[in-house]
């Protein structure tokens, strides 16, 4: 298939209405979002769906998140929305903060929900990527618009590496704004986050006192144990380079890493004294410069040629979570605590 490239920096209108007239017509589409680019198809048109799941290689048992424009799009796809939705909803959409809510029977695709009764959902803040769904007038279920397992896509290169050929169009927009995927929170029990995001469950405490950070966070999953979220038992976000998280201090790290004799460290701009080679993917005292750059950090060690990497583990505190979550995974759960 031949993939149609949209530039929708030199041509925002023509952009928009290109995209939104493929989606309505059945195709798959890329485009950016605050978060990560993500992969777009009509959420009511079932064959347009599997499409999505076979361009990424994805298990037809993950879920997908579904897009909306403005709350009207809500009350189409989700019923008994808790009241706590609308403080939060005010707060944090459009921004990278996604809820799981009761899916309303008969509007969206079961394939989109992968047979669930509970929906994902989100609102994108991004302009490109909500004038499409206006445009579309249907919500629009997108995952990152990644291969399966591979680190998500941060730019419209990122996409272009991974599904070209494999979709109908990618809408070249900026590099996202935040980087790591969108905060995911279940809101159909007692709430708590099933995926961290830029979205902090700081911020979300004050909203939700008692939300509570579910264990396949940070922790991997005994064989056959129940995933509140099934995104979380998948292999994720892993370069073909081995990665390795290394936590402790700069001492620490630093001694680590400069007694090995391969590999590529993966560190801090406040990383001093190190003698192996090493790529910088952030501030340790800035968790969003983190969460911007490692998709792409991770993506380049793969046409570096370094056997493994040791990657310096951020802070669990605000959005280092979200980037701790991703890494931890990209690690295979390999950690070293010095
Ligand atoms: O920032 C984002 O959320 C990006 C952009 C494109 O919006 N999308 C994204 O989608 O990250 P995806 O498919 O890569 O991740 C969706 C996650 C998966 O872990 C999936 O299992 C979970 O959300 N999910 C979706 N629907 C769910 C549901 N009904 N219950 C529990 N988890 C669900
Ligand atoms: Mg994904």
């Amino acid at each position: 298939m031949q993939t149609l490239k949209i530039d929708a920096l030199t041509d925002f209108e023509g952009a928009v209405s290109r995209a939104a007239g493929l989606i309505k017509d059945g195709g798959v589409v890329a485009l950016p979002t605050e978060t990560v680019y993500g992969l777009a198809a009509s959420a009511l048109d079932d064959s347009a769906i599997k499409k999505v799941f076979i361009a990424k290689g994805r298990p037809q048992d993950n879920p997908l998140i579904v897009h909306i424009s403005d709350e009207k799009m809500l009350g189409l796809v989700a019923e008994d929305i808790p009241e706590c939705l609308s403080a939060l909803a005010k707060k944090f959409w459009p921004g990278p903060l996604t809820v799981i809510l009761k899916k309303k029977a008969g509007y969206i695709c079961d394939s989109v929900s992968a047979g669930l009764d509970t929906v994902a959902v989100r609102m994108p803040d991004n302009e490109i990527a909500l004038e499409i769904i206006r445009r579309a007038g249907v919500p629009i279920a997108a995952p990152s618009a990644n291969i399966s397992g591979y680190p998500s896509p941060t730019s419209a290169k990122h996409v272009f590496d991974d599904l070209d050929g494999k979709i109908d169009a990618i809408v070249m927009g900026d590099d996202c704004r935040v980087g790591v995927e969108s905060t995911v929170v279940s809101l159909c029990s007692t709430p708590s986050i099933l995926r961290p995001g830029a979205v902090t469950a700081e911020q979300l405490r004050e909203f939700l006192p008692d939300i509570a950070v579910d264990k396949a966070v940070l922790s991997q999953l005994n064989e056959g144990e129940r995933v509140a979220s099934p995104g979380m038992k998948y292999k994720h976000y892993s370069p073909l380079t081995e990665v390795v998280l290394v936590e402790g201090s700069g001492d620490a790290y630093r001694d680590f890493v400069n007694a090995k004799d391969d590999g590529v460290a993966v560190c801090f701009s406040e990383d001093e004294g190190i003698i192996i080679p090493k790529m910088i993917y952030g501030s340790a005292k800035d968790e969003l410069s983190l969460a911007h750059n490692i998709f792409d950090t991770l993506r380049r060690l793969d046409n570096c040629g370094f056997g493994v990497a040791y990657v310096h583990a951020p802070s669990k505190e605000g959005v280092g979570l979200a980037v701790y979550n991703r890494l931890i995974r990209a690690a295979a759960f390999k950690v070293v605590s010095l």
